[in-house]
């Protein structure tokens, strides 16, 4: 069976009713497409969980702030397709933005504080156009279960958030990064990455595992946790540190001592690309 591919509201509506009706799981795994190995294993995880598996496709222009990417943002609708089908996904919504945002949007949602720290300030009003998309497609799907990638935590915190306050009726799965050998996470925009600094990005992977062991040690001071791993961040020369935080892996804000779970968590720009990453650490 080939995938249905769905693009506007009123189509996926319909095209979801009798699985609805039939009582069948429908599973969702929000994209942006430029589907990668990182995505597919969301999709996997959904084909296990689901009777119905949506894949939403929608470059939302109101996540991106000025000078973002959002006019380079990858655009590979044929082969996200193709990958689509191999993995058995059912229907494909992938909407023009006439179709998502006909009018000026009026409505906002923010989920205060978890977006105060980390990317937060650094692409300002990013996680309100998250949660305004992330809502609708909720709403326009309305899916049982929805799957988002470890990588982008304070996205997976926030989006948690919103549907504990909002009482929306959807599971959040949560899938862990999907590295390259090399311990790179795996994200649309490593395409940015030049050969030399493709050759450098390792280094974020490295330090968050350094802080990593040191808090399994038994380190419990997160300024001595950061400036030890920071100091391996600053020898690399192409690598500008954006932030580097010990953060409660629930608010998302930092955090001065390690007590129970916390997540360590950093961006770097180097080139033209900008690069998050993070690792959750659990005291041994
Ligand atoms: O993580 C992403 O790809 C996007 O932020 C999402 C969740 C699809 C919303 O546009």
């Amino acid at each position: 069976m080939s995938v249905d591919l769905v693009k506007t509201v009123d189509a996926i509506r319909k095209r979801l009713q009798s699985a609805r009706l039939s009582g069948k799981i429908i599973g969702l795994v929000p994209t942006m497409g430029a589907l990668h190995r990182g995505h597919f294993r969301l999709i996997k995880e959904a084909r296990q969980d689901c009777n119905c598996v949506v894949v939403s496709i929608f470059v939302n222009p109101h996540q991106f702030g000025p000078g973002e990417d959002f006019e380079h943002y990858p655009g590979t609708l044929e082969s996200d397709l193709a990958h689509c089908e191999e993995l058995s996904v059912d229907v494909v919504f992938a909407p023009r933005v006439e179709e998502m945002y006909p009018r000026e949007q009026l409505t906002f949602v923010e989920v205060a504080k978890l977006g105060d720290y980390l990317c937060g300030p650094h692409r300002p009003g990013h996680f309100k156009g998250v949660a305004r998309v992330v809502l609708k497609l909720f709403n326009i799907v309305q899916p049982d279960r929805a799957y988002f990638g470890e990588k982008d935590a304070q996205q997976l915190a926030i989006v948690r958030r919103m549907v504990q306050d909002l009482n929306i009726p959807v599971d959040i799965v949560s899938v862990s990064t999907v590295r390259e050998s090399d311990g790179l996470a795996i994200s649309s925009r490593n395409q940015y990455l030049g050969r030399k600094e493709r050759q450098r990005v390792p280094v974020l992977y490295r330090v968050l595992q350094i802080a990593k062991e040191q808090i399994q040690a038994g380190e419990t001071g997160s300024q001595h946790i950061l400036r030890k791993a920071l100091r391996v961040l600053e020898e690399e020369p192409l690598v500008e540190v954006e932030y580097f935080e010990v953060v409660d892996p629930e608010q998302m804000h930092p955090v001065s001592k390690v007590v129970g779970s916390v997540r360590v968590c950093a961006a770097i720009r180097i080139g033209s690309a900008r690069l998050i990453d993070n690792i959750l650490c659990e005291r041994e």
